[in-house]
């Protein structure tokens, strides 16, 4: 009998193959080659178009919907990689030997549990009321009160502050998410890897290695993904040299928004309200009338379909199949994606991105709606940090300007004339 391990593996398999088939297999990059600065650009707005800076680490095309960290295709990462080992990669620019793997591993393992001070600044927030992205990011600016490195800004640093900020993120994350419960927070198990030892920390219990290995596939999804909205707050915060901790901060507060990261929190509320899988036309209609936007739908790069939700897709049809509460929100999810590609796809190039399936992941694994958000966070912090870091070697501010269109020379009026 196949393990559950080798289901998985063929099911991304099987994704990666449909990827490639509808779209040509040799994918033209867009932008593959080193610019020449000062760069000609058609800039939108949103800063559509714009070139920020030159990288090694990650490729979106998005025309053909395909995705590659440091040139590995994203379906042979999460077909063959862990996160872990995706997570170095990412950072360090190649795949690790077997020592630097276990090196890594190791280093991981000695940050992951929370020292008091952090764990005090999280119980001392009221985790019931606020979004745990919050409490996310002040527990990630606590942990830069003990690095006694945290003000220095050499590459040498702030990598050892992305490696800590890797480690302690999940640890953050199951903290808030059982204090927000009433429960205490528990301590990392070393004998387990990331990815295990993050859901142990969530629900307190061991975890199948089925779940363990589709939570690890799903954050190797989310470690990297181009200039998108929070990678660009990392590295513009970092880029006046604040620190690592304020940078992933910023990454944090950005990802939180619902047209970023909050979508898929979002997205499991929106089929929720859609009800029975026969309300999806009407619901449908509705809101195309109305013009609102569709959340886990679209994307400034993709114009095709996200290669994420083609693999996140058949994880949450395999969980939901044994699951009476994420069954019946799949079939509405998978209608409602029928229903939006008929109209939206050729005409508009909008088909499911990366939030409109994950989220069905995690609530087949009993994880609360609230921390989906979180858990994107904790695999985007090796985006973040890789990619301030590659941009720190030859670092300039940012600085971008506004064209004025106000009024000049107004005169100043006295508060009595006004
Ligand atoms: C992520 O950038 C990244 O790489 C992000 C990300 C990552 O890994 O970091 O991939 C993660 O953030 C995924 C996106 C999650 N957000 C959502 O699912 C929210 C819903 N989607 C959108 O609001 C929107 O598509 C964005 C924010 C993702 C992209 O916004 P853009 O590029 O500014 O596009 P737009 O809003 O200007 O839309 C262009 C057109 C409009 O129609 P027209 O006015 O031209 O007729 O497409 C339509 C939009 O109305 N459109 C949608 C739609 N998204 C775009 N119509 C209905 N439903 C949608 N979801």
């Amino acid at each position: 009998m196949a393990s559950a391990n080798d289901t998985i593996t063929k099911l991304i398999r099987a994704a990666g193959s449909a990827a490639a088939r509808e779209s040509e297999s040799e994918a033209e990059p867009e932008f593959s080659m080193a610019v020449e600065w000062p760069v000609t650009a058609k800039i939108g707005l949103g800063l559509e178009g714009a070139i920020a800076s030159e990288t090694h680490i990650g490729y979106v095309n998005g025309p053909k919907g395909r995705l590659s960290y440091c040139g590995h295709d994203i379906f042979e990462l999460a077909a063959e990689s862990s996160y872990v080992e995706t997570a170095y990669l990412l950072l360090f620019g190649k795949l690790p030997t077997s020592p630097e793997l276990s090196a890594f591993r190791a280093k991981l393992n000695a940050y992951r549990d929370l020292n008091p001070e952090t764990l005090n600044v999280l119980r001392a927030m009221p985790v019931k009321q606020i979004h745990p992205m919050v409490a996310l990011g002040a527990g990630v600016l606590a942990l830069a009160a003990t690095d006694e490195q945290a003000n220095v800004t050499t590459v040498e640093a702030e990598t050892e502050a992305a490696v800590r900020l890797i480690a302690a993120m999940p640890s953050i994350t199951a903290a808030v998410a059982r204090l927000r419960c009433g429960e205490e927070p528990i301590k990392a198990d070393p004998q387990l890897d990331h990815s295990a030892n993050f859901l142990y920390m969530l629900t307190g219990s061991k975890p199948s290695d089925e779940f363990s290995r589709i939570l690890d596939v799903s954050l190797i999804l989310h470690a990297d993904h181009g200039m998108n909205a929070s990678t660009f707050a990392a590295m513009v915060v970092n880029s006046s040299l604040s620190d690592m901790y304020m940078t992933v901060g910023a990454g944090i507060a950005s990802l939180k928004g619902p047209l970023h990261g909050g979508a898929n929190e979002q997205v499991l509320y929106t089929l929720e309200e859609i009800g029975p899988v026969d309300a999806v036309k009407a619901w449908f209609q509705k809101v195309r009338q109305d013009r609102k936007k569709i959340m886990g739908f679209g994307h400034r790069v993709y114009k095709a379909y996200d290669p994420r939700a083609r693999i996140l897709k058949p994880l949450a049809a395999m969980l939901a199949e044994r699951n009476a509460v994420t069954k019946p929100l799949f079939e509405v999810a998978d209608k409602l994606e029928q229903l939006a590609i008929e109209e939206l796809g050729k005409e508009k190039g909008i088909f499911p991105n990366v939030d409109f399936y994950s989220g069905l992941v995690y609530q087949a694994m009993a994880i609360d709606t609230p921390i989906f958000t979180p858990i994107f966070a904790v695999a985007r912090v090796v985006g973040w940090t890789a990619r301030v870091l590659e941009y720190l070697q030859n670092n300039r501010i940012f600085r971008p300007r506004a064209t004025y269109v106000g009024p000049v020379r107004v005169k100043y009026t006295p508060i009595d004339q006004r």
